[in-house]
């Protein structure tokens, strides 16, 4: 196949999705058996919109996104397509986010709840924050065709390292909102007395840190990357699906006028940095 170790990513990309399926309909399940369903009635199923639209939109979502550039059969469509995607679903998680926290700030007004006063709050406000930071700059620099070259290639370390960061952030957070919500939430029998729904909603807790750690080991081997514009294009089969075969003779270059987000993927692949440790 086309890319390095496939098999192995393909085992991995499964296992993210898997995970993040089943922790979609674990959150369901919490919400509409043990909780009190969805609505918007300024009650506790108003405030259930928060925990269900952050797994499935700020999470699961926002995971996929991250690791959109490494699917091999999507390395034969153009970049600026992939760009489309991956700022698209980034999009649509923030907006996922943004709902759940009106849902959480109208509930805690309606029932003159104080806002604002959890570490979890601060931290969960603190990266939707940097998350629309990221979006804003994000789509400035790389779809916006004015930005210079040198300035995508030189922001596009801090760009990958924060979008990691910010993903890492979230799924503290939401560990943090969990762990809340047992403990407000549980009354006859209480969190330590480990009733069903606190035993299954730690397993929520779990799966979204399973799912949180294989979409950063994805991200976060070279190998896997999608090779540069110039790289594809110096293939002969480029277009037709099978790109990366000839990956090993690939060209070595360090900034690629035609794709200066590709990171000099290439002089990664051919082995030297990818021994020493050197990321970028
Ligand atoms: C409240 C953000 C995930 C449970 C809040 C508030 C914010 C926030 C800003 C404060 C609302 C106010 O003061 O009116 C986030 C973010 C999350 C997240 C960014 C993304 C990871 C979760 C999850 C749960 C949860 C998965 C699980 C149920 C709670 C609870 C409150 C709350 C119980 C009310 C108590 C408090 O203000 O700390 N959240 N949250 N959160 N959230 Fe989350
Ligand atoms: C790459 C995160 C928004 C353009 C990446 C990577 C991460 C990331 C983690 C590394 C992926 C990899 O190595 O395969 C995020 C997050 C965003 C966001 C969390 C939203 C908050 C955007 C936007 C654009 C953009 C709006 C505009 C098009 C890119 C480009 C790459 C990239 C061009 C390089 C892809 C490559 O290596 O070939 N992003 N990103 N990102 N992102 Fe974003």
């Amino acid at each position: 196949m086309a890319m390095e170790n496939f098999k192995q990513f393909l085992f991995a990309l499964s296992a993210a999705v898997s995970v993040g399926f089943v922790s979609t309909i674990f959150v369901l399940r919490w919400v509409f058996y043990f909780k009190e369903g969805l609505a918007w009635d300024g009650e506790l199923a108003e405030f259930n919109w928060h925990p269900v639209l952050i797994v499935t939109g700020f999470i699961c979502m926002q995971g996929i996104a991250i690791v959109v550039y490494r699917l091999p059969w999507t390395w034969k469509c153009s970049k600026l397509m992939m760009k489309f995607i991956h700022a698209g679903l980034n999009i649509l998680a923030f907006i996922f986010a943004v709902i759940s926290l009106v849902a959480v700030f109208d509930f805690h007004n309606a029932q003159n709840i104080p806002n604002m006063y959890s570490l979890h709050s601060w931290v969960g406000l603190a990266a939707v924050i940097l998350y629309s930071l990221q979006l804003v700059l994000g789509v400035c620099i790389y779809l916006i065709p004015i930005t210079p070259i040198y300035l995508r290639a030189a922001f596009m370390p801090l760009h990958v390292y924060s979008g990691l960061f910010i993903f890492a952030s979230v799924i503290t957070t939401a560990l943090m909102g969990i762990t809340e919500k047992l403990i407000f939430g549980l009354k006859y029998p209480k969190y330590k007395d480990s009733p069903p729904e606190a035993n299954f909603v730690n397993v929520l807790g779990v799966l979204i840190v399973v799912f949180g750690a294989i979409i950063l080991w994805i991200a976060t081997r070279p190998s896997w990357k999608r090779p540069s514009e110039q790289v594809l294009r110096s293939l002969p089969t480029y277009g037709d699906g099978s790109a990366g075969t000839k990956m090993g003779t690939a060209l070595s270059q360090q900034t690629d006028p035609i794709d200066p987000e590709g990171n000099g993927d290439a002089r990664r692949r051919s082995g030297k940095l990818e021994d020493s440790g050197q990321v970028n």
